[in-house]
């Protein structure tokens, strides 16, 4: 019994014929009499009767079916009786008589009920992908997966590039974080790293000629997950040479417009927005700000100094500085809820969290270390007003824009201001480099091998580094350096990060001496890149978008994992195949590796 068509396609051009299904049993219902079976397969779900007056066979064996068993039915395809439609299925005004029954296989008893499978737990249903994946929800994901794929393919491949695999057995590649590690059989004692990015391959295939390359590319990185990063995951990497910022963004504006209209019939708007890493910082408190929304953040330093509360003066005083929001109609929160906030606030590194209410004037522990024409100003810049509270957070640059970043977040959710749609938009100017406070020395802001800005060029290649007072007296000579690097961000996620490289081999070499690297270091991890561009590398730039992550924002889904067929959990294990696991100690001794861990 082959089949005609899918079980969703069924139409009601379709009655009176007689047909072929095949699929797997969603639900059946046994009424005595009839016995009704939702069939379902790729292309969606629909009701087949067994009556023992059309097929007595088959009906008999229809009491046998369980949830998930594999079938094939023969029979007529018929209009439902009046008033029986199911309109929430496209199937819903027909459904067939079977004449013909085959079991093609029979399933275990299911691990979960498939149809509270949203309920099951994502354990019990990782360790299950297979029937996770049956549900129309996951296979819808990994279609408009598969459809985002092929037009960013197509899209590439009309504009000239050329999609180059590089290796995935490699050398470490710079992307800040730990590198997945395969030792070498034939080397003892030597790793290979995986990739976390083609980074160093897709400059020096640059430096070969090839203008424009493309790769929908899998990238691996050790760090600590969470709902929107993976252990693995993919990118779509591309790099072209003799060609500018502004090439980058506008190939990459149309390429989103043309996604989003071939996908989801969406016109998005082109130019995205602009905002400079410094202003984002200021206005967001991140640099992944979520634009459907305002509430944005106030610096409040000056009216803080017009105060006497110690908690503000003493975080200004000590370099810091107090922002603050608005949570609009928010006046009515107890002392307990301003708490459970407090507290949240405290969860994410806050040391408290400071509040004004506009009730009546103006309520709080804190308004008596005010006069009342500063709480007036203050309202005035935080367009507060009655039913309002202003929320501060007085601490370290960083610590208060993160805080209050989440926390603008968080109201933007509890008071349902995010806005449907799609918010792109270019994070630009970002510094060249940040400060590491645990290993005191800068790193690269986005990595070792994106280009000053011209204007910042020969300040950057004039410092006289041996000076050696330069990293800690003239710390703000580094600062000052801005690099050219983009950022893509589309409702609060990062989405994409690029830059135009440095390709003069005196600029990388001075961009290592400032990232304090010795050459021997440098040498020994990227030589071969700094060979290449010895040898005439053409002024080049690229970028690299999550995929993943890209995927997820179009299906509306809150999670990679839920756009991604084998995805990893937390601790970065498959609960599916049992991935990390031990191996055999003969393979560790012919890979010369001993493990100081008890193995069981
Ligand atoms: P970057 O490190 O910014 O740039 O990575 C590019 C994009 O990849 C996505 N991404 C991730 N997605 C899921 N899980 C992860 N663990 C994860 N890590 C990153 C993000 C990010 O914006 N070589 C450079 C690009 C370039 O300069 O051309 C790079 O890898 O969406
Ligand atoms: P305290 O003086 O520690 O009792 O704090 C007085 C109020 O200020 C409390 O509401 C604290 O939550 C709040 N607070 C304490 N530290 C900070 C801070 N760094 N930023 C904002 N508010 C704070």
């Amino acid at each position: 019994m082959k089949r005609d068509k899918g079980c969703g396609e069924l139409k009601e051009s379709d009655i009176g014929s007689s047909l072929n299904l095949a699929g797997w049993i969603f639900r059946r219902r046994d009424h005595g009499g009839l016995i009704f079976i939702d069939l379902r397969d790729r292309s969606g779900l629909c009701q087949v009767v067994f009556s023992p007056d059309i097929a007595g066979d088959a009906h008999s064996m229809a009491h046998d079916l369980r949830a998930e068993y594999v079938i094939a039915v023969s029979g007529e395809i018929r209009k439902r009786p009046e008033g029986t439609e199911n309109t929430s299925i496209p199937t819903g005004m027909v459904e067939m008589y079977v004449q013909k029954l085959e079991v093609l296989n029979e399933a275990s008893p299911l691990p979960y009920n498939m149809e509270e499978a949203a309920d099951a737990g994502e354990v019990l249903r990782l360790k299950h992908r297979y029937l996770d994946l049956r549900r129309p929800e996951m296979q819808q994901n990994l279609i408009m997966r598969h459809k985002i794929t092929k037009v960013v393919r197509d899209y590439f491949d009309e504009r000239g590039f050329l999609e180059i695999e590089t290796p995935m057995l490699t050398k470490s590649t710079p992307e800040g974080a730990r590198d997945y590690l395969v030792p070498s059989r034939l080397n003892p004692g030597h790793f290979y790293a995986l990739p976390q990015s083609p980074q160093l391959f897709k400059q020096i295939l640059m430096v070969s000629g090839l203008e424009k390359y493309f790769q929908i590319v899998k990238c691996f990185r050790d760090e600590d997950l969470r709902a929107d990063r993976q252990p693995e995951f993919t990118q779509v990497d591309l790099e072209m040479s003799f060609i500018d910022k502004e090439d980058i963004l506008s190939l990459i504006e149309g390429m989103m417009r043309k996604l989003f209209k071939e996908v989801l019939g969406t016109e998005i708007e082109i130019p995205f927005q602009r905002l400079s890493y410094h202003e984002s910082m200021e206005r967001f408190g991140n640099d992944k700000p979520d634009l459907r929304f305002g509430l944005e953040l106030k610096d409040m330093a000056d009216l803080a100094s017009k105060g006497t509360f110690k908690v503000f003066l003493d975080a200004l005083q000590s370099g810091g500085m107090v922002k603050a929001i608005t949570g609009k109609g928010m006046a009515g929160l107890s002392r307990k809820d301003i708490d459970m906030l407090t507290a949240e606030a405290q969860l994410f590194g806050a040391k408290g969290l400071a509040w004004i209410k506009v009730k009546n004037g103006f309520e709080s522990p804190m308004s008596k270390f005010f006069p009342e024409d500063v709480l007036r100003q203050m309202a005035q810049r935080l367009e507060a007003e009655e039913g309002d509270i202003m929320l501060f957070i007085a601490d370290k640059p960083k610590v208060t824009y993160d805080i209050l970043s989440r926390l603008r977040l968080e109201l933007g959710k509890r008071l349902k201001l995010i806005q449907p749609g799609y918010k792109f938009a270019w994070i630009l100017d970002f510094p060249l480099l940040e400060w590491d406070e645990e290993e005191a020395r800068f790193q690269a802001m986005h990595h070792p091998f994106t280009s000053p800005m011209n204007e910042d060029m020969e300040k950057m290649l004039s410092l006289n580094l041996s000076d050696p007072e330069l990293f800690t007296v003239h710390r703000s000579l580094f600062t000052g350096l801005r690099a050219k690097a983009y950022d893509i961000v589309l409702n609060g996620y990062e989405i994409g990060g690029g830059s135009i490289r440095i390709h003069r081999q005196d600029v990388q070499k001075k961009m290592f001496e400032v990232l304090n690297m010795p050459d021997e270091e440098a040498r020994m991890k990227f030589g071969f890149l700094l060979d290449a561009l010895q040898y005439g590398a053409p002024p080049h730039g690229g970028l690299a978008l999550g995929l993943d992550r890209l995927v997820m924002i179009m299906v509306g889904a809150t999670s990679i994992r839920d756009v991604i067929a084998f995805p990893k959990t937390q601790k970065a294990f498959c609960m599916m195949s049992g991935a990390p696991s031990t191996v055999e100690p003969k393979q560790l001794k012919e890979l010369h590796i001993k493990t100081d861990m008890p193995v069981e």
